[in-house]
């Protein structure tokens, strides 16, 4: 019998307010950070509702959320403070589940951001968009057509099929990232292509940027913050991820750890 006195990690977001977080974040983001004007209030209140007692994006999304928001406080990281826009880019995003609550998440105390998301696969890529797309129809219900119409700032995510490290030849994408995030890195089987992907990932980074990992393991987290410091690194904190969602293989689960990692000034 299901133990009713346990509570669940959704159960725990909940009385936190965190899908009403997620929502108004979500919501900015896709109206491109207008002052949203003319909304239906009964519509919002009830899609707010609906959010912060559905799964609407998961256990997984809600997790990674509260990790991101412990580690920024934990590695001091000021970049939503400082700076009123943020370039944000997402390596090896596989189908992207997080394509929309990044830019939200980073977003959230008003900042614009613009994300690239990359991956190898044209399936993934291509499912990362519908995925995107969907997300962005179901908020952009609720928000009145003239303030979307009249900004394309809400559009600012793209997707893209290739080689991570192949971005330059990309003119529009920029040089250099305020946030620079790897889900799930697979450098237990690909070492020479991850340590590519990571040095990559370090030179793109902005003087005060950061790269975030995560990882599905823990010997391949260790590995990983190790091949990191070797090519310059700073790994400014990293966290075991305590409601991390256990998969079928033993000792696996979703964004088991997530690091912070700075350049390392003293290079
Ligand atoms: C373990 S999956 C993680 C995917 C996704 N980030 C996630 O958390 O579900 C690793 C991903 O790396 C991608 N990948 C591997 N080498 C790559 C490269 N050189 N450039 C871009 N993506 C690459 C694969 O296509 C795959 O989607």
């Amino acid at each position: 019998m299901k133990d009713e006195s346990t509570p669940s990690p959704i159960t725990r977001s909940k009385d936190s307010g965190l899908g009403v977080v997620m929502f108004d974040s979500l919501l900015s983001h896709f109206s491109g950070k207008k002052e949203i004007s003319n909304v239906d209030p009964v519509l919002l209140k009830r899609m707010r509702q609906e959010f912060e007692n559905s799964e609407f994006f998961g256990e997984d999304m809600r997790n990674l959320w509260l990790m991101l928001e412990r580690i920024q406080i934990k590695a001091n990281l000021d970049l939503g403070n400082n700076e009123d826009h943020i370039d944000l880019l997402n390596l090896a995003c596989g189908y992207c589940e997080e394509g929309a609550i990044l830019p939200a998440f980073w977003g959230r105390s008003g900042q614009s951001v613009q994300q690239f998301s990359v991956d190898l696969r044209d399936a993934e890529i291509d499912k990362a968009k519908r995925r995107y797309a969907a997300t962005e129809s179901i908020f952009k219900s609720v928000i009145d057509p003239k303030v979307v119409n009249s900004s394309n700032e809400s559009s600012n995510v793209e997707f893209i099929a290739d080689n991570a490290v192949n971005l330059s030849i990309y003119g529009q994408i920029p040089s250099k990232f305020d946030v620079v995030f790897i889900r799930h890195q697979n450098l237990w089987h690909d070492r020479p292509t991850w340590q590519k992907i990571y040095d990559y990932a370090l030179g793109s980074l902005s003087e005060s940027g950061v790269l975030i990992i995560t990882s599905y393991f823990d010997r391949e987290h260790m590995l990983a913050l190790e091949l990191i410091k070797l090519l310059g690194g700073n790994v400014l904190v990293t966290e075991k991820n305590e409601l991390s969602r256990e998969l079928d293989f033993p000792g696996k689960s979703i964004d088991r750890h997530v690091a912070a990692i700075a350049l390392n000034t003293l290079n």
